[in-house]
């Protein structure tokens, strides 16, 4: 497993970061476990969750992901972990129970803190905006957390790259602490949303990228095809799936299986050694449901793509990596 500095902060990460929505969701409490040891052994030292995993999931409150990991930790050397959680989604009800106020972070962090079993959090990030509160009451209360102690870096998700801009104007002028890092919609299938604005801005600044969903959700593993969508609470009547399942896409993952063939990996590897040679992404947020799913993913580790791969992928996306104007010329 290979370490990244987290954009330009001096905090190394592993390349493949260990996603946490699955748990108790579509994995039971007891393959969570197994996937974190799993993660753990192979060398994935960076592990991402959110207060509100996964509370959409019958049966479940929010801070489920939370309390398993915080459970797991406790035979773990705390500091040789990097933790990152979130905070913005509905965790009680009442007009406090969510958002980037500074009211909902000070009770929200307390919670994480409590279930996580930690007295800090490595990555503290706001899941996505909050257009109620004004950017500058978010970034104080981050900096007095990273002030205090209780947070060390503080990140973004789902930010566009003019909202993140500003931000970090605001952090610049106000002598706060900034967003080190962002966590876009980021994978083969969705591309706009980073390239090229987010990808210019994070080369640019310094700014981490960790993406999610890199997969697609498992569309891109290569087990979706023209006539099966497999048994799986992500695909059969999920709509973005079904949005997924277009000629364009099959083309895709004809290509990526022809060209994984002569390096011996599969489609799944091939979509992430994409990401990982694009030199504006940190770590892939990587799901499993199960240690098997986890061990194709640890086969991309190290995975970097050829330029003439790379040039093949943008053909088939119909993507021009624009973003390279700005850096290589
Ligand atoms: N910031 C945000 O708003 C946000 C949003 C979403 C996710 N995230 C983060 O990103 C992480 C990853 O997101 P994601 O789960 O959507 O990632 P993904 O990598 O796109 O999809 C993971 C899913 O792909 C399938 N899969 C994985 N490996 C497989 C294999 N070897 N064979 C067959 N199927 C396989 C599994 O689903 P099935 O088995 O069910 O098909 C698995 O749950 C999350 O855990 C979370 O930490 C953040």
């Amino acid at each position: 497993m290979e370490y990244r500095r987290l954009g330009r902060t001096g905090l190394k990460v592993s390349e493949l970061c260990l996603g946490t929505m699955t748990f108790r969701w579509t994995s039971t409490e007891d393959q969570a476990y197994q996937v974190l040891d799993h993660a753990w052994d192979a060398g994935i030292n960076f592990i991402d969750t959110a207060d509100v995993y996964s509370r959409w999931a019958p049966g479940n409150s929010g801070g489920v992901a939370e309390r398993i990991i915080g459970n797991w930790l406790r035979t773990r050397p705390r500091d040789e972990v990097v933790l990152a959680t979130k905070v913005r989604g509905r965790m009680w009800d009442g007009p406090l129970g969510e958002g980037l106020s500074r009211q909902h972070i000070m009770a929200a962090v307390e919670h994480s803190l409590r279930r996580l079993q930690v007295d800090y959090i490595d990555l503290y990030q706001t899941h996505w905006p909050d257009w109620e509160t004004p950017l500058d009451e978010t970034l104080r209360v981050l900096d007095d957390l990273v002030t205090s102690g209780k947070v060390r870096y503080i990140g973004a998700s789902n930010y566009p790259a003019w909202l993140l801009t500003k931000a970090l104007w605001i952090s610049d002028k106000l002598y706060l602490a900034r967003y080190d890092s962002i966590q876009p919609h980021y994978n083969l299938l969705n591309r706009a949303e980073v390239e090229p604005n987010l990808a210019g801005l994070c080369l640019d600044q310094g700014i981490g990228m960790i993406p999610y969903s890199p997969l697609a959700g498992g569309f891109l593993t290569g087990k979706y095809t023209r006539d099966y969508t497999p048994p799986s609470a992500r695909g059969a009547g999920n709509d973005r799936m079904a949005r997924y399942r277009t000629e364009q896409n099959f083309a895709l993952i004809d290509a990526l299986a022809e060209m994984g063939q002569e390096r011996d990996k599969t489609v799944l590897q091939m979509t992430l050694g994409w990401m990982l040679s694009q030199p504006f992404v940190t770590a892939p947020i990587i799901g499993a449901n199960s240690v098997t799913q986890l061990d194709e993913s640890l086969g991309a580790a190290g995975l970097r793509l050829s330029e003439d791969e790379m040039q093949r992928i943008d053909d088939l996306t119909g993507v021009k990596r624009s973003w390279r104007e700005w850096f290589l010329n």
